[in-house]
Protein backbone atom coordinates (compact mmCIF):
# COMPACT_ATOMS: atom_id res chain seq x y z
CA UNK A 1 0.00 0.00 0.00
CA UNK A 2 1.16 3.13 -0.53
CA UNK A 3 2.44 5.36 1.91
CA UNK A 4 0.31 8.17 1.93
CA UNK A 5 -2.56 6.01 1.84
CA UNK A 6 -1.57 4.01 4.91
CA UNK A 7 -1.25 7.22 6.68
CA UNK A 8 -4.85 8.67 5.39
CA UNK A 9 -6.24 5.46 6.90
CA UNK A 10 -4.14 5.75 10.28
CA UNK A 11 -5.40 9.39 10.59
CA UNK A 12 -9.10 9.03 9.91
CA UNK A 13 -9.07 6.29 12.57
CA UNK A 14 -7.12 8.30 15.02
CA UNK A 15 -9.64 11.19 14.62
CA UNK A 16 -7.15 13.57 13.06
CA UNK A 17 -8.91 16.51 11.87
CA UNK A 18 -6.32 16.64 8.57
CA UNK A 19 -2.35 15.23 7.63
CA UNK A 20 -0.62 18.02 10.35
CA UNK A 21 -2.06 15.94 13.30
CA UNK A 22 -2.16 17.34 16.49
CA UNK A 23 -0.34 20.71 14.57
CA UNK A 24 -3.48 21.33 12.27
CA UNK A 25 -4.40 24.56 13.78
CA UNK A 26 -0.52 26.02 13.92
CA UNK A 27 -0.68 25.12 10.31
CA UNK A 28 -3.96 26.19 9.18
CA UNK A 29 -3.66 29.29 11.08
CA UNK A 30 -0.29 29.90 9.16
CA UNK A 31 -1.56 28.93 5.56
CA UNK A 32 -4.23 31.68 6.49
CA UNK A 33 -1.73 34.46 7.16
CA UNK A 34 -0.05 33.49 3.85
CA UNK A 35 -3.41 33.37 1.58
CA UNK A 36 -4.33 36.76 3.22
CA UNK A 37 -1.16 38.17 2.30
CA UNK A 38 -1.15 36.79 -1.69
CA UNK A 39 -4.66 38.31 -1.46
CA UNK A 40 -3.18 41.76 -0.45
CA UNK A 41 -0.76 41.69 -2.96
CA UNK A 42 -3.35 40.74 -5.99
CA UNK A 43 -1.57 37.77 -6.72
CA UNK A 44 -4.38 35.58 -6.34
CA UNK A 45 -7.95 36.25 -8.49
CA UNK A 46 -11.27 37.42 -7.25
CA UNK A 47 -13.46 34.52 -5.71
CA UNK A 48 -15.31 32.90 -8.43
CA UNK A 49 -12.10 31.96 -9.71
CA UNK A 50 -10.69 28.31 -10.42
CA UNK A 51 -8.07 26.66 -7.68
CA UNK A 52 -6.75 23.49 -7.84
CA UNK A 53 -4.69 21.93 -4.77
CA UNK A 54 -1.97 19.36 -6.00
CA UNK A 55 -1.78 17.22 -2.92
CA UNK A 56 -5.23 18.19 -1.45
CA UNK A 57 -5.00 15.61 1.52
CA UNK A 58 -8.47 15.61 3.17
CA UNK A 59 -9.33 19.28 1.72
CA UNK A 60 -9.00 20.85 5.61
CA UNK A 61 -6.28 23.41 4.32
CA UNK A 62 -6.35 25.76 1.21
CA UNK A 63 -9.30 23.78 -0.31
CA UNK A 64 -11.42 24.30 2.11
CA UNK A 65 -10.25 28.16 2.82
CA UNK A 66 -10.93 29.07 -0.82
CA UNK A 67 -14.17 26.95 -0.96
CA UNK A 68 -15.47 29.20 1.96
CA UNK A 69 -14.26 32.19 0.34
CA UNK A 70 -16.33 31.40 -3.25
CA UNK A 71 -13.74 30.23 -5.51
CA UNK A 72 -14.39 27.08 -7.58
CA UNK A 73 -12.47 24.59 -5.84
CA UNK A 74 -11.15 21.02 -7.46
CA UNK A 75 -8.11 18.92 -5.50
CA UNK A 76 -6.25 15.69 -6.33
CA UNK A 77 -4.30 13.67 -3.99
CA UNK A 78 -2.53 9.91 -4.10
CA UNK A 79 -4.84 8.80 -1.54
CA UNK A 80 -7.98 7.91 -2.23
CA UNK A 81 -8.95 7.58 1.41
CA UNK A 82 -8.43 11.35 1.27
CA UNK A 83 -9.92 12.24 -1.42
CA UNK A 84 -12.94 10.65 -0.01
CA UNK A 85 -12.67 12.18 3.27
CA UNK A 86 -12.51 15.34 1.19
CA UNK A 87 -15.52 15.04 -0.16
CA UNK A 88 -17.09 14.04 3.01
CA UNK A 89 -16.01 16.94 4.83
CA UNK A 90 -17.37 19.14 1.79
CA UNK A 91 -20.77 17.51 2.04
CA UNK A 92 -21.06 18.06 6.08
CA UNK A 93 -19.53 21.51 5.82
CA UNK A 94 -22.05 22.72 2.87
CA UNK A 95 -19.36 22.84 0.54
CA UNK A 96 -18.55 22.46 -3.09
CA UNK A 97 -15.56 20.98 -4.27
CA UNK A 98 -14.32 18.69 -6.85
CA UNK A 99 -11.81 15.92 -5.63
CA UNK A 100 -9.79 13.05 -7.46
CA UNK A 101 -7.62 10.76 -7.31
CA UNK A 102 -4.40 11.10 -9.06
CA UNK A 103 -0.75 11.21 -9.36
CA UNK A 104 0.46 15.18 -9.67
CA UNK A 105 3.51 13.63 -11.78
CA UNK A 106 0.65 12.58 -14.52
CA UNK A 107 -2.35 14.36 -14.24
CA UNK A 108 -3.87 13.72 -17.96
CA UNK A 109 -7.42 13.17 -16.37
CA UNK A 110 -7.31 17.39 -16.19
CA UNK A 111 -7.66 19.39 -18.78
CA UNK A 112 -5.00 21.61 -20.27
CA UNK A 113 -4.94 25.23 -19.40
CA UNK A 114 -8.18 24.80 -17.02
CA UNK A 115 -6.94 26.40 -13.47
CA UNK A 116 -6.63 29.99 -12.56
CA UNK A 117 -4.89 29.19 -9.06
CA UNK A 118 -3.12 25.99 -8.74
CA UNK A 119 -1.31 25.57 -5.17
CA UNK A 120 0.60 22.82 -4.17
CA UNK A 121 -0.74 21.93 -0.98
CA UNK A 122 2.83 20.90 0.39
CA UNK A 123 3.09 17.83 -2.34
CA UNK A 124 5.81 19.45 -4.15
CA UNK A 125 8.42 18.45 -0.95
CA UNK A 126 7.17 15.07 -1.28
CA UNK A 127 8.81 14.36 -4.62
CA UNK A 128 11.84 12.96 -5.45
CA UNK A 129 14.15 13.44 -8.66
CA UNK A 130 12.64 12.97 -11.82
CA UNK A 131 8.99 13.31 -10.68
CA UNK A 132 9.48 16.78 -9.37
CA UNK A 133 9.98 17.94 -12.97
CA UNK A 134 7.27 16.10 -13.80
CA UNK A 135 4.82 17.50 -11.72
CA UNK A 136 5.83 20.98 -13.00
CA UNK A 137 5.21 19.98 -16.59
CA UNK A 138 2.00 19.02 -15.48
CA UNK A 139 1.02 22.54 -13.68
CA UNK A 140 2.63 24.39 -16.44
CA UNK A 141 0.29 22.64 -18.78
CA UNK A 142 -3.17 23.03 -16.08
CA UNK A 143 -2.88 26.48 -15.61
CA UNK A 144 -4.72 29.13 -17.63
CA UNK A 145 -2.06 31.76 -19.73
CA UNK A 146 -3.11 34.49 -17.34
CA UNK A 147 -2.82 31.85 -14.05
CA UNK A 148 -0.71 31.98 -11.24
CA UNK A 149 0.82 28.54 -9.60
CA UNK A 150 2.05 28.80 -5.92
CA UNK A 151 4.39 26.21 -4.89
CA UNK A 152 4.06 25.70 -0.79
CA UNK A 153 7.50 23.77 0.24
CA UNK A 154 9.92 22.86 2.39
CA UNK A 155 13.56 24.48 1.66
CA UNK A 156 16.72 25.16 2.96
CA UNK A 157 18.48 22.39 5.77
CA UNK A 158 16.34 20.93 8.46
CA UNK A 159 17.49 22.51 12.09
CA UNK A 160 17.08 20.19 14.55
CA UNK A 161 20.21 17.71 14.88
CA UNK A 162 17.80 14.72 14.71
CA UNK A 163 16.55 15.86 11.48
CA UNK A 164 20.32 17.17 10.22
CA UNK A 165 21.74 13.58 10.65
CA UNK A 166 18.95 12.56 8.29
CA UNK A 167 19.69 14.91 5.36
CA UNK A 168 21.88 13.87 2.37
CA UNK A 169 22.78 17.65 1.86
CA UNK A 170 24.54 16.69 -1.42
CA UNK A 171 21.34 15.84 -2.61
CA UNK A 172 18.96 17.82 -1.03
CA UNK A 173 17.51 14.76 0.50
CA UNK A 174 15.76 14.20 3.53
CA UNK A 175 15.99 10.83 4.36
CA UNK A 176 13.88 7.79 6.07
CA UNK A 177 14.19 4.79 6.91
CA UNK A 178 16.95 4.87 3.93
CA UNK A 179 15.23 6.34 1.46
CA UNK A 180 14.37 10.04 -0.07
CA UNK A 181 10.97 11.02 1.63
CA UNK A 182 11.27 15.02 1.33
CA UNK A 183 12.93 17.31 -0.59
CA UNK A 184 14.76 20.78 0.89
CA UNK A 185 16.56 22.80 -1.45
CA UNK A 186 17.88 25.96 -1.00
CA UNK A 187 15.61 29.03 -2.58
CA UNK A 188 18.31 29.94 -4.92
CA UNK A 189 17.69 26.43 -6.45
CA UNK A 190 14.10 25.96 -5.64
CA UNK A 191 13.04 29.43 -7.82
CA UNK A 192 15.53 27.70 -10.76
CA UNK A 193 14.19 24.45 -10.75
CA UNK A 194 10.74 26.66 -11.26
CA UNK A 195 11.98 29.00 -13.70
CA UNK A 196 13.69 26.24 -15.97
CA UNK A 197 9.83 24.73 -16.52
CA UNK A 198 8.80 27.87 -18.35
CA UNK A 199 7.37 30.01 -15.12
CA UNK A 200 8.58 33.89 -13.89
CA UNK A 201 8.51 33.99 -10.40
CA UNK A 202 6.75 37.13 -9.14
CA UNK A 203 6.64 36.85 -4.82
CA UNK A 204 8.84 34.53 -2.68
CA UNK A 205 7.28 34.30 1.18
CA UNK A 206 9.47 32.88 3.17
CA UNK A 207 8.64 31.32 6.73
CA UNK A 208 11.13 30.60 9.52
CA UNK A 209 10.59 27.88 11.69
CA UNK A 210 12.74 26.38 14.22
CA UNK A 211 12.23 22.92 12.60
CA UNK A 212 12.90 23.59 8.63
CA UNK A 213 11.67 27.07 6.62
CA UNK A 214 8.88 26.66 4.57
CA UNK A 215 8.70 28.55 1.01
CA UNK A 216 6.23 29.93 -0.96
CA UNK A 217 6.86 31.11 -4.45
CA UNK A 218 4.20 32.43 -6.80
CA UNK A 219 5.08 31.97 -10.29
CA UNK A 220 3.55 33.02 -13.92
CA UNK A 221 3.96 30.82 -16.99
CA UNK A 222 5.76 32.41 -19.34
C1 LIG B 1 2.28 17.21 3.49
S1 LIG B 1 0.81 16.45 2.95
C2 LIG B 1 -0.28 17.84 2.85
C3 LIG B 1 -1.75 17.47 2.67
C4 LIG B 1 -2.72 18.65 2.60
N1 LIG B 1 -2.41 19.56 1.52
C5 LIG B 1 -2.69 19.37 3.93
O1 LIG B 1 -2.04 20.42 4.00
O2 LIG B 1 -3.32 18.87 4.88
C6 LIG B 1 1.22 16.09 1.28
C7 LIG B 1 0.09 15.47 0.48
O3 LIG B 1 0.55 15.16 -0.83
C8 LIG B 1 0.02 13.91 -1.21
N2 LIG B 1 0.93 13.34 -2.22
C9 LIG B 1 2.21 12.93 -2.06
N3 LIG B 1 2.72 12.52 -3.24
C10 LIG B 1 1.73 12.68 -4.16
C11 LIG B 1 1.64 12.44 -5.56
N4 LIG B 1 2.67 11.95 -6.26
N5 LIG B 1 0.47 12.73 -6.19
C12 LIG B 1 -0.59 13.23 -5.50
N6 LIG B 1 -0.56 13.47 -4.17
C13 LIG B 1 0.59 13.21 -3.52
C14 LIG B 1 -0.06 13.10 0.07
O4 LIG B 1 -1.00 12.06 -0.01
C15 LIG B 1 -0.45 14.19 1.07
O5 LIG B 1 -1.86 14.32 1.14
Amino acid sequence: MNIYEEQYQLLKQNGAQAWAGEGYKRAHQQLGVILQELEQRNILPSPGASFLELGCGNGAMSSQYMAERGYEVSGVDISQTAIEWAKERFLTLGLKGIFIQGDVCNLQQFKADSYDVIFDGSCFHCLIGKQRELCLAEIRRLVKPEGIAVISTMTGKPKDPENLKDFDSDNYHLMRNGQPWRTLKPITLLEEEISVQGFSIIYTHLNHNPWWDHATICCKPN
